[in-house]
């Protein structure tokens, strides 16, 4: 389970082709076990594209965490009831506010993009050209106008997300935030990189 400081709530860090003859096959066959096994992914790259598990079990209501998985920072925001609130008053600001586009598993087809509402569990990366955009819950700020519901800035080129990741109309961000696979595997934890445990 990852745990180490970077899994802190943002707010508190301040945050393989073998060809033989038949005279040549006992070569080639010896030859090819240190071949194959050089492609085998080493023990670093299995890790780190293996799932993760994350402890969300003291996330507070309204605040994010940020996991590093594949390379990549996944966030888990634990969202409020107004916060769940706000993203139905901005759909029609929205480019793909029912997630019609495969930026998400099925099961997160949804209004929430999510397994559960109350938390978003999306990778943070934008869809335009790979910055990091910033978490901005706050409401209504004087740099993103009177009807922003909070959700996430991009600062290279100003794209703007909701709390669902779900990008704004007029943006250079063509697409949603990608949702990875995940599941809840226990009352506090959530697993990202499988949609469901392993028998
Ligand atoms: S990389 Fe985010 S708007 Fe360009």
């Amino acid at each position: 389970m990852a745990n180490d400081d970077t899994l802190r709530p943002d707010s508190q860090r301040r945050r393989l082709v073998i060809a033989t003859s038949a005279a040549g096959g006992i070569a080639a066959a010896g030859t090819a076990v240190p071949f194959v096994a050089s492609m085998m992914p080493s023990e670093r790259a299995k890790a780190v594209g293996a799932p993760m598990t994350v402890d969300i079990s003291k996330l507070p209501p309204g605040e994010m965490m940020t996991a590093p998985w594949r390379g990549q920072p996944v966030w888990i925001l634990h969202r409020t009831p107004g916060m769940l609130a706000g993203l139905n008053k901005i759909e029609g600001d929205l480019l793909d506010p029912a997630s019609e586009r495969l930026q998400q598993p099925e099961y997160c087809r949804n209004g929430y993009r999510s397994r559960k509402p109350e938390y978003l569990v999306a990778v943070g990366i934008c869809t335009h050209l790979g910055c990091v955009p910033t978490f901005r819950p706050d409401i209504a700020p004087s740099d993103l106008g009177p009807k922003w519901e909070g959700g996430y800035f991009c600062p290279c080129h100003g794209s703007t997300f909701d709390l669902a990741g779900r990008v704004y109309k007029g943006k250079p961000a063509p697409l949603n935030l990608v949702i990875p696979p995940y599941y809840f595997s226990g009352a506090g934890t959530v697993t990202v990189g499988l949609d469901e445990e392993k028998a």
